[in-house]
């Protein structure tokens, strides 16, 4: 599965945010990452519907919406009409999960479901076949810039395998501390798509770095091509 790199608009200059998906889109990246925070699932307030509806009007990106809120089901029918292409919230936030990703089916866009470094892969198994995309955690959400944490690579590679066994169509995306060196890691373990924050937007070149997270292609076995 080809990688798809997905820029944090954390990182990104708010004052002109028009401008810095352009920057990224003509860079080669395929999505941008929209980190919604509420103040209160994690300390900071972040970016609102309104300026995903505004942002929409002057970017082909794909809007992946990463909701970082408490109450998800609240919020998604505003992101879906501001033109979200995928929204994904946080287990460890909702009540019940599987009526949310029926939510955002029926809204029209994509569902993701979250899993912080301390949530364990078992909140995840009964969504994985309805779900388009599981999104681990790589550090605690919050802020941009923080330290990989490698424990989540077990996670991530036990999750490729419960897809490949279920026989099912589900995303792996990764999300915090991606660099060009960790990005090797997490793609060996079985992530497709890459979020990157400060690798990204904080680099001279950002064509370069977005070239450097997507690395070379890794070809992965399938479970009966491995046995003899
Ligand atoms: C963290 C956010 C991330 C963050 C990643 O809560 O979900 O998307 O922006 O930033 P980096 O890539 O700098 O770790
Ligand atoms: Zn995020």
């Amino acid at each position: 599965m080809a990688t798809i790199i997905a820029p944090s608009i954390l990182s990104a200059d708010f004052a002109n945010l028009a401008d810095e998906l352009k920057k990224v889109e003509d860079a080669g990246a395929e999505y941008i990452h929209i980190d919604v925070m509420d103040g209160t699932f994690v300390p900071e307030i972040t970016i609102g519907a309104g300026v995903v509806k505004s942002l929409r009007k002057v970017s082909n990106l794909f809007f992946d919406v990463h909701l970082m809120v408490e109450h998800p089901e609240t919020q998604i029918k505003s992101f879906a009409d501001a033109g979200a292409d995928l929204i994904t919230f946080h287990v460890e936030a909702a009540k019940h999960s599987h009526r949310i990703l029926q939510q955002i089916h029926e809204l029209g866009c994509k569902a993701g479901v979250a899993l912080n470094p301390g949530t364990s892969l078992s909140m995840a198994e009964e969504l994985v076949e309805d779900a388009d995309l599981i999104l681990i955690m790589t550090v605690n959400p919050g802020y941009a810039g923080q330290k990989f944490i490698e424990s989540q690579l077990g996670k991530i590679h036990m999750l490729y395998h419960m897809i490949d066994e279920m026989e099912t169509e589900c995303d792996i995306q990764v999300d915090g501390g991606i660099n060009p060196e960790t990005s090797v890691l997490v793609r060996e373990a079985g992530a497709n798509i890459l979020v990157a924050g400060s690798a990204i937007f904080g680099a001279a070149d950002i064509a370069q770095a977005i070239k450097d997270i997507r690395g070379k292609e890794i070809l992965h076995h399938h479970h009966d091509e491995d046995e003899e």
